[in-house]
């Protein structure tokens, strides 16, 4: 595929998202389906698209805490977190999207599904930043797959799954942190981790100074990260195997003889979180019986990247968020 993320491509890119159409957009975590945050016809399509029902509010993309802030409410704590992850030469950055009450009544009431609080995040991408730039306002922007299933991390996955339905993709190459954001709730002086991602807890609690809450899935907020079943691969997956059976498709950690594929063989958390949906779709695909899974070390982005798995491996079907993301 050509890379279409040149200047023509970015300007037909700004047309289709002034007319109301979804672009497919490429970020550090994963890819996005991008439209305009203003426009209720717009976000509508977004929900169309991805068959994904409008209760479930999205997350806004800014290019700046300048264009966040004429968005979102930010608490001195949020603005805190905010100037920490998503500087770019900030040590910390990281992909984190902060929860924060909505303050602009031109943001479509879809993108918030009726919420008076909007998610906002700065992706670090720079084809998503001089888009979000050029587009001058926030764009909505959820995983540019179907609901329920794995999220792209390439500007070819995304149109094996949405195919011609979306009419530009851009391609900014494979994603490089692999897993969606961190989501935290900073409405209150407390910090609640909605889902996990691509910034630790530890880099969070450093930066805030405080403790990070943790919510059972499904208890409070309408944040489907954190239902128990959320990506649903069509091969059973089995996870913490160190013996396979025969017909396992083995997706292996660190130095495993017989791998089908590694997620990192030098047993770097961080390769394998960038490798980690590209591989599942890659062995979903495939003939085997079952997709069997190395142990992954639950420490720093190794959370996040057990958090994907074990809700891929639900099996509790009274939990199946079908239709749900
Ligand atoms: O890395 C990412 O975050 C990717 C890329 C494309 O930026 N986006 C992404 O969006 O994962 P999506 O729509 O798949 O997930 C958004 C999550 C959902 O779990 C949604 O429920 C939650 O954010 N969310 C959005 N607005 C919220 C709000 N006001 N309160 C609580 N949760 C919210
Ligand atoms: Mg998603």
């Amino acid at each position: 595929m050509n890379p279409k993320n040149d200047d023509m491509h970015l300007e037909h890119a700004l047309r289709l998202l002034s007319k109301g159409c979804v672009v497919g957009m490429p970020t550090e975590t994963v890819y996005g389906l991008a439209a305009d945050a203003t426009q209720d016809q717009a976000v509508a399509q977004i929900y169309a698209l991805k068959e994904r029902p409008s209760f479930n509010p999205l997350i806004i993309h800014v290019d700046s805490l300048e264009m966040a802030c004429q968005w979102g409410y930010f608490s001195p704590l949020a603005l805190q977190l905010a100037a920490a992850f998503w500087k770019v030469d900030s040590p910390y950055q990281n992909p984190l999207t902060l929860v924060v009450k909505r303050n602009n009544q031109n943001l479509s009431h879809l993108v918030t599904a009726g919420l008076d609080t909007v998610a906002i995040r700065m992706p670090s991408h720079p084809v998503a930043l001089s888009l979000i730039k050029a587009f001058g306002r926030p764009l909505a922007a959820p995983s540019a797959n179907r609901s329920n299933h794995i999220s792209p991390t390439t500007a070819d996955a995304v149109y094996q799954d949405l195919g011609d339905r979306v009419p530009l993709i851009l391609d900014g190459g494979a994603c490089a942190v692999g897993l969606e954001s961190t989501i935290v709730d900073v409405t209150t002086d407390n910090l609640i981790l909605l889902r996990l991602g691509g910034a630790t807890v530890e880099m969070i609690e450093s930066v805030a100074g405080c403790a990070v809450q943790r919510v059972e899935h499904a208890a409070c907020i309408t944040a489907p990260g954190m239902l128990k079943r959320h990506y649903a691969p069509h091969h059973p997956l089995r996870l913490n195997v160190t013996s396979p059976l025969p017909g396992d498709a083995l997706l292996g950690f660190g130095a495993v003889p017989g791998a089908t594929l590694n997620l990192s063989e030098s047993g770097d958390l961080v390769e394998a979180a960038a490798n980690l949906f590209a591989m599942m779709r890659f062995l979903d695909q495939s003939s085997c019986r079952e997709i069997a899974v190395s142990p992954i070390p639950n420490v720093g982005i190794g959370m996040a990247i057990n958090d994907r798995l074990t809700r891929a491996a639900c099996t509790d079907l009274e939990s199946d968020t079908k239709g749900l993301e």
